[in-house]
């Protein structure tokens, strides 16, 4: 008899996370008999835990906060995720831990959907933290001209660094010109992500009505940003429950090699998000 696989994110905190949900009715959808956990695991512990899954016979692994850095020394990484310098999947069907980062393709599927041709985009991001780097990195292979706006400048400058065509800027009066000269802006900070949902770092005056707004933040599902945008008439808004699913879909067809059903993948999320 096949033995049940098992899936599961490490993460702390991560009894929020909404990727069990997602995975199980993905699992569920297509009758496999596998299931996916959360597990509470320390950057102290992370070693341990990703070995220990190894001799359990864990099948495959999402890392997310704040581990997707340190993972990449314990398995052997495709070589976008070494550039990124983080990963966010392992996948144990080889033997070896192999490290994989889908943060970045979600975030381009997305965008090609309600954008479509990246190339020559003025794109800004606000934020230089993990899922900056991911979302910046995939915009350079895809020929945008990325502007990286972050609170802390200099961590923004040391990413626009490793992008030979990106800029870096603090988030004062050249960030307020840059949003008038930008086609895409992405929010990929935390900033209005619950409990703190008033916050935002751009408001509807400082946009304008030819700006696509992204914001990777999905709880709440409409963040004061993307109220904001919608004050301001802006040309699209996109918000993050969409990426957090392409970036599942893109773990699940790594580890499974099937099909992800998508929709059901969402409709998970968004029912679970509804009922919180
Ligand atoms: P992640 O890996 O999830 O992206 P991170 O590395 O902690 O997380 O990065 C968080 C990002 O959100 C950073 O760009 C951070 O700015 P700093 O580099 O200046 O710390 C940004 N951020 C978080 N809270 C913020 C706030 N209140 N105002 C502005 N930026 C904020």
């Amino acid at each position: 008899m096949m033995m049940k696989k098992i899936y599961g994110i490490l993460g702390d905190p991560v009894a929020h996370s909404l990727s069990p949900v997602m995975h199980n009715a993905a699992f569920e959808k297509l009758g496999m008999d596998a299931v996916y956990l959360a597990f509470r695991v320390s950057k102290a512990e992370l070693e341990d835990a990703i070995r220990g899954a190894k001799s359990l016979g864990i099948a495959g692994l999402n890392v997310t906060i704040p581990l997707k850095e340190k993972a990449l020394l314990f398995v052997d990484a495709e070589e976008v995720a070494k550039k990124i310098g983080a990963i966010n999947t392992i996948d144990f069907g080889s033997g070896t831990p192999m490290g994989y980062n889908t943060d970045g393709i979600g975030s381009m599927q997305v965008l090609k959907e309600t954008v479509g041709e990246l190339k020559g985009e003025n794109v800004l991001i606000i934020g230089a933290g993990g899922a900056a780097k991911a979302i910046a990195f995939y915009l350079y292979l895809e020929g945008a001209k990325v502007t990286l706006a972050n609170r802390t400048k200099e961590r923004a400058a040391q990413l626009a660094a490793t992008l030979s065509n990106a800029d870096a800027i603090g988030l004062g009066a050249e960030f307020k010109k840059q949003i008038k000269a930008s086609d895409i802006l992405i929010n990929a900070t935390s900033v209005g992500m619950h409990p703190h949902e008033d916050a935002t770092l751009v408001n509807a005056d400082m946009m304008h009505q030819d700006l696509v707004v992204f914001d990777i933040v999905y709880n709440p599902v409409e963040t004061k940003l993307l109220k904001e945008a919608k004050r301001a008439g802006v040309k699209k808004i996109v918000d993050g429950v969409k990426m957090l699913v392409y970036q599942g879909a893109a773990s699940f067809k790594i580890w499974t090699k099937e099909e992800p059903p998508i929709e059901v993948m969402e409709k998970a999320v968004t029912d679970a998000l509804a009922s919180e």
